[in-house]
């Protein structure tokens, strides 16, 4: 008889940012259908998506006009080279992500963010290079951020868990601490906080002649904890990196596309940066694809008859076009649905709801919030036991620590997030009353 999918998956599957050992009493669930803020179950439940499947599902599952996108791309081909060859799919994306922002132009593919993240560090690095600026090779970035899982991206990030075992081989960076973290658009700091930068320029100030880049994830960060910060903080660190020239690297992996009730999170602050990263709700989670855009100054830097000052960066799938495709419908459906309006609408009901589980639970502090992202931390309670008790109940709640969120699809219906309320109030009480020690900790 055949084995189970369950025990051909722990046979087989190695599955990202998890401890294996832990399937062994808890296995994967098996999802058999997804459509909108739901998973549908092999065992018939339903589950909310309340975190959109890693920060990507902006439009829920399933759209049908992103379905339609692909398949349309499909019928003509489905990928080609980018070197040498060109087609309308990226031509379409690559102009409407060069309006994105009023002066970057440029749009440089990836197969993910963290490659991304790796392209805005290299060309940053090369083109200071290429300006004659060698002695700028460090970069800088906020503490308790990531960006990523490959070396460089690794090397900002700021998490130990992800980092500490191959610290030997990752490149030393600087990282800012004490920024001003917030609740929310309405917290004082968020419009000031002349007080506290004046410590923050201290830290930068040593490091003004030899950074290239600081790398922020702008407003959230998300795998640190969903830590929103002072939209002043990053208006002033623009203003510094610009004075001293030094390239600011907007990572909006989790934030870019409508998840902060803006475009990109970076206008909260009415910044540009040198670069931006955008992936995750950029194909609204359908296939893999991440951008950086730049400005035209930075392209002129590698702009060259000589090939050794080009930008030699390549990804088979570099700008691969069932994924241009798909970018290309989600971006045209964020317009046609008004999704940053939703987006923006979702920051009120997300509070009053995270609101109503702490007063139902008295069990969550240090709510914050901001556009479709609301998060709290739990207060004397095992996270992973919530996660599971949510699970049962109904919703994948996936914790970050002890921080519980929910980071839903945008066009998520209020019924729905008013079933996530409930749900994870149930499941905060529930977890009150079981013991639960011994479970691995959830870190992304
Ligand atoms: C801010 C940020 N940067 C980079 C990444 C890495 O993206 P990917 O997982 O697509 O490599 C993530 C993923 O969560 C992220 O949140």
């Amino acid at each position: 008889m055949k084995a189970s999918i369950l025990e051909r998956d722990l046979q087989y599957v190695w599955h990202p940012c998890s401890q294996m050992k832990f399937y062994e009493d808890n296995p994967p669930l098996i999802v058999e259908k997804a459509y909108g803020s739901y998973l549908q179950l092999k065992d018939g439940r339903k589950i909310i998506d309340a975190i959109s499947s890693w920060w990507c599902k902006s439009l829920g599952h399933g759209h049908p006009k992103i379905k339609q996108a692909l398949f349309d791309q499909a019928e003509r081909f489905e990928h080609v080279i980018l070197a040498d060859v060109t087609h309308d799919t990226i031509v379409d994306l690559s102009e409407r992500l060069g309006n994105i922002s009023p002066s970057l132009k440029k749009v440089f593919y990836a197969s993910d963010g963290s490659s991304a993240v790796e392209i805005a560090m290299k060309m940053s690095l090369h083109s200071k290079q290429l300006g004659g600026e060698n002695q700028r090779s460090k970069f800088m970035a906020l503490g308790n951020g990531y960006h990523g899982e490959t070396s460089l991206a690794m090397s900002v990030t700021d998490l130990g868990h992800f980092k500490d075992p191959y610290r030997a081989v990752l490149t030393p960076s600087y990282f800012i601490v004490d920024i001003p973290y917030v609740s929310g658009r309405f917290d004082p700091l968020w419009q000031d906080c002349a007080e506290l930068w004046p410590a923050i320029e201290r830290q930068l100030e040593p490091y003004a002649d030899s950074l290239t880049a600081i790398l922020i994830e702008p407003i959230v960060q998300g795998a640190g904890g969903m830590r929103i910060y002072s939209q002043d903080f990053l208006r002033r660190l623009r203003v510094w990196t610009r004075t001293h020239n030094i390239h600011l690297i907007a990572d909006e992996m989790m934030t870019g596309l409508g998840r902060t009730g803006l475009p990109l999170a970076c206008q909260h602050a009415g910044i540009e940066p040198d670069f931006l990263c955008l992936g995750k709700g950029l194909t609204a989670g359908w296939l893999p694809m991440a951008a950086v855009v730049t400005s035209n100054q930075i392209y002129d830097y590698f702009y060259h008859q000589d090939i050794s000052k080009a930008f030699l960066h390549s990804h088979t799938h570099t700008g691969n076009a069932l994924a241009a495709s798909v970018a290309l419908a989600t971006l045209k459906v964020m317009d046609e649905e008004n999704i940053y309006a939703k987006a923006q609408a979702m920051e009120g009901i997300l509070l009053k709801l995270m609101q109503e589980v702490e007063r139902q639970t008295a069990a969550i502090s240090n709510i914050r919030c901001i556009g479709g992202i609301v998060a709290a931390d739990l207060i004397d309670l095992n996270a992973r036991e919530v996660y599971k008790q949510a699970i049962q109940k109904g919703a994948l709640l996936r914790p970050l620590g002890n921080s519980i969120y929910w980071l839903p699809p945008l066009n998520t219906e209020c019924e729905v997030l008013e079933e996530l309320k409930d749900i994870t109030s149930s499941a905060i009480n529930q977890a009150k009353n079981t013991k639960s020690s011994g479970l691995i900790e959830v870190i992304c």
